[in-house]
């Protein structure tokens, strides 16, 4: 008789990319096919996953808040914090794949690129919030900023509410750290239709695993 056990294999995987890049669409396909296989799979998402950091989302997000840049870059860490602490760790111990809806390379590009905060005392903050807590495998999901914005709806957060220009910079962030961390991050073009790039993230995943 098939065992109905689910494999235990931990592995972390993050997803990446400028808002409207269709990382989300992704993370819940690749979640349905490791489910299909058998794997214990947890989908979470940055900032948010426990009722401290779904808390600090909703300061992070709301036009309503004014914040300053040094705020903003902590208060992602200390959501950080709190995910890797309580969620990420724990799941991975117990044999979990872990998707994550945006991880620490979301601040090198949003703020160190796009705010222009100096990216060495970013990555120790990352270092502080997370320990050792390294993804496996990131995937970045590249498109053009037209296309990305063409998919935000009309209604924006505090943060897909910035410019055009801090977007160029926040993209171009992501392709600096797949050129830095070339074995950990993986650039994805996200401008092809959903089910060719999901093969790739696919293909991607599946090579992690064997
Ligand atoms: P989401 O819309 O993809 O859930 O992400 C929330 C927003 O927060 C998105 O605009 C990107 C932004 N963000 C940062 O600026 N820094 C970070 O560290 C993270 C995780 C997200």
């Amino acid at each position: 008789m098939p065992s109905k056990r689910k494999k235990r294999q931990s592995l972390f995987v993050t997803f990446e990319g400028i808002d409207g890049c269709g990382k989300s669409t992704q993370l819940s396909k690749a979640g349905d096919l490791l489910d299909s296989l058998g794997y214990k799979v947890a989908r979470l998402r940055e900032p948010g996953s426990t009722p401290t950091a779904e808390r600090i989302r909703e300061i992070l997000l709301d036009r309503n808040s004014s914040i300053t840049d040094i705020t903003e870059l902590l208060l992602y860490e200390a959501a950080r914090s709190e995910i890797v602490s309580r969620e990420i760790g724990p799941l991975l111990k117990s044999g979990y794949i872990v998707l994550c809806d945006r991880f620490y390379d979301s601040t090198t590009a949003y703020q160190g690129y796009g705010r222009g905060l100096d990216i060495r005392m970013v990555k120790r903050l990352h270092r502080v919030a997370t320990g050792d807590c390294i993804p496996d495998l990131t995937l970045v999901f590249d498109v053009s900023l037209k296309m990305a914005r063409s998919r935000l709806g009309r209604s924006r957060d505090r943060l897909e509410s910035q410019s055009k220009a801090f977007f160029s910079r926040v993209r171009n962030g992501f392709l600096q750290i797949a050129k830095t961390e070339s074995r950990r991050v993986k650039v994805i073009d996200s401008s092809r239709p959903v089910d060719e790039v999901s093969a790739d993230v696919e293909k991607l995943i599946l090579r992690k695993l064997r």
